[in-house]
């Protein structure tokens, strides 16, 4: 209806019907297959190179001069362009005169870097710029942006819901099915550069022979687009591979089976990126089963890579069963006195938050607490807590918000910790648990690829925001009509905070039915291990909810920096959003609203399911405008999405009715 005159209708048939839009090309829609516009001319031979000029040659207009080159070519380097800042994978955009003619220069120190200027610079056509005078630059600012698959052996992901594993691996090494190349070249477009292939509950499998070879069959088809390959490793492999009769990080013949390990890996994979360790956490085994300690166990790995110039990635989402202490606290508690003992070549990778990749997690305490140390932030792209693949929930919010807190030591804040910029330190890190699978769409829904496109972008820069992110994917997903694109991103910005409403707000976290944590189950109590069960988490009676994490509870708010401590020690001064976090309060505490503690949690509830109900009714606005396959599975998924966010309200605050004898305030239905 918007538009008209046969433009319109043309647009409306090439939008409906000139190919079935299954979302395979992501925010990558230039045509794979068009003829070359424009020639770009590379300087230097490499297969990074060629690629970029590839990528560039498909869209750029005709008749433009284009130059793909590193700074290390004498007709660049007389350009004396300011390529020192840009470091190894930074690149720039820019207008100049090579050889006596005007030329578009794509460049970097590296060819990495100009794969990224050619990326970044289809980003910029995409988002309604033009190419001619194009002039771009930028520095990551954080050095290993990393895919966390939780990929089986058995081609079962954990906690996956796009279709099971990309890897087949049955038909690698030998096949090298062409849709790795699309992995690889949709990560590079949003600057990741390294991907662990198993998942952290790692079998030992993963490092023998045949698995190494099937490693090494990826990694080579990753390697031009700048991304290298790391592994789970099973801490107890020397018993398991090696015939050993421990794994004791202290014991020599333990210590020998991982570097011959890492040897053999390398002369495979010679640029293999390291180690990633999930160690007693959650059954995994690890140093402590031997009265080792975490940096003995990461160390002794990192002597293994080093030579290579490998890395390890040791994992602090620790908590014990035996561990009467509050599960928020046991991270901190075991690796803060470990600060200043690593390897120089280990980062320890931190949860986002202290529990567990809930919909929201005030900052996790390490940040900030472990300034010897580089740490990674771990955040998870795969929504297991979030509605899996069908709700919407976009996750640029969460990461902002967690990034941008401050830790309060000075200016410092999460960012500056994680990209190193407040202690200095030469290796830094980004994980995020892939939400990637075999999925026509890679991962289950058109609007859950914006959390990896995210991810990648706030990896690259930990400082950009999550509303021009959502912006600029929506533009390149969906093109630039300006209504689909403000639909989009309108639907998106408040979409992870309905889900912190309708799964429970105020700090409330982890009522999700126990096991797979999908839908609610704040009345879970019978499971074994405390920890497991969402009461140990509300802790809800007849007079208040909450987890006290104050000196008169467990004093988790202790392990911040003073002035965050002290602001999360009262109840006052801790925003709302997060008081049940720290607090257990009556359930008439008067709030900011000026209404009690149950009647904002009410509207809390209901405010998630109207925030759903409103997505509906803007993408159905706007089902003219886009594509019909990637318009229905949304809308079919919205429609799930509303019904099971009455779900989790009716029954949520039926039991909270059934523990606080109260009444629905007046002006809310009861639920049905
Ligand atoms: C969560 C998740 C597990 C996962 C674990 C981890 O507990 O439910 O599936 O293994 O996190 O991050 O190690």
């Amino acid at each position: 209806k918007a538009r008209s005159g046969w433009l319109g209708a043309l647009a409306l048939l090439m939008a409906g019907t000139a190919h079935a839009d299954d979302g395979y090309r992501l925010w990558l829609r230039a045509p794979a297959a068009a003829p070359a516009a424009t020639t770009v001319a590379i300087r230097g031979d490499t297969a990074t190179l060629r690629l970029a000029a590839a990528e560039l040659s498909r869209v750029l207009p005709a008749g433009m001069t284009v130059m793909v080159a590193t700074a290390a070519d004498p007709g660049v380097a007389a350009l004396r362009l300011p390529f020192a800042p840009l470091g190894d994978e930074g690149y720039l955009v820019r207008p100049v005169t090579l050889d006596g003619r005007p030329t578009l220069l794509v460049a970097g120190n590296s060819d990495r870097g100009a794969l990224y200027g050619a990326f970044a610079l289809l980003r910029h056509l995409a988002t309604g710029g033009t190419a001619a005078k194009a002039t771009l630059t930028s520095t990551p600012k954080v050095k290993l942006r990393v895919l966390n698959h939780w990929d089986n052996l058995d081609g079962t992901v954990e906690r996956g819901y796009a279709g099971v594993s990309l890897w087949d691996w049955w038909t690698l090494p030998d096949l090298k099915d062409p849709r790795y190349t699309d992995y690889a070249r949709a990560n590079a477009s949003i600057g990741i550069n390294g991907t662990v292939l198993n998942n952290v509950n790692a079998k030992a499998d993963s490092l023998t022979p045949r698995y190494i070879a099937k490693a090494a069959a990826l990694a080579d088809v990753f390697r031009p687009w700048g991304i290298k390959v790391y592994l789970s490793a099973r801490f107890s492999a020397p018993i398991e591979l090696g015939g050993l009769k421990t794994a004791d990080p202290r014991d020599p013949q333990v210590a020998a089976w991982w570097k011959a390990k890492a040897d053999e890996i390398y002369r495979a994979i010679p640029d293999f990126g390291g180690f990633l360790v999930k160690a007693n956490s959650e059954g995994q085994p690890g140093p402590r089963d031997y009265g080792a300690s975490h940096a003995d166990g990461a160390n002794m790995l990192a002597a293994a890579v080093k030579p290579h110039g490998g890395i390890v990635l040791w994992r602090a989402f620790v908590y014990a069963e035996t561990d009467p202490e509050d599960r928020a606290k046991q991270a901190y508690t075991e690796f803060k006195p470990l600060d200043g003992s690593f390897a120089d070549n280990v980062l320890v990778q931190v949860k986002n938050g202290a529990i567990d990749f809930q919909p929201r997690e005030p900052f996790h305490p390490l940040f900030g607490a472990m300034p010897k140390t580089p740490l990674v932030m771990e955040f998870q792209i795969t929504k297991e807590y979030l509605g899996f693949a069908t709700h919407l929930a976009y996750l640029g919010p969460l990461f902002e918000e967690v990034l941008s807190a401050k830790t309060g030591r000075g200016d410092e804040t999460v960012a500056s910790v994680v990209d190193g910029s407040s202690e200095r330190h030469r290796l830094t890190g980004m994980a995020g648990v892939a939400n990637i699978g075999r999925d026509r769409d890679w991962s289950g829904s058109t609007f859950n690829q914006a959390n990896w496109y995210a991810f990648g972008r706030m990896a690259w820069d930990p400082t950009l925001k999550a509303e021009p992110i959502a912006r600029e994917w929506a533009q390149q997903t969906f093109g630039t009509d300006r209504r689909v694109v403000d639909t989009a991103v309108a639907m998106m910005m408040g979409s992870r905070e309905a889900v912190v409403d309708y799964t429970g707000a105020l700090g409330l976290a982890h009522l999700m039915a126990t096991g797979h944590h999908y839908g609610p189950g704040p009345w879970v109590a019978d499971l074994k291990r405390p920890e497991w069960n969402p009461v140990y988490y509300h802790k809800a009676d007849r007079a208040g909810i909450g987890f006290d994490r104050t000196k008169t509870g467990s004093d988790a708010v202790a392990q911040y920096a003073p002035p965050v401590a002290k602001r999360f020690a009262d109840p006052k001064t801790t925003p709302e959003r997060d008081l049940l976090w720290f607090h257990h309060v009556g359930w008439d505490r008067k709030m900011a609203s000026g209404r009690t503690l149950w009647e904002d949690l009410v509207a809390h509830y209901d405010r998630g399911v109207t925030y759903v109900g409103d997505m509906r009714r803007q993408w159905d606005g706007v089902r003219a405008q886009v594509d019909a396959e990637r318009w229905q599975k949304t809308a079919t998924y919205l429609a799930v999405q509303e019904r099971e966010a009455r779900w989790w309200r009716d029954a949520s605050l039926a039991y909270w009715m059934s523990v606080n004898g109260r009444a629905l305030p007046a002006g809310v239905a009861p639920p049905a």
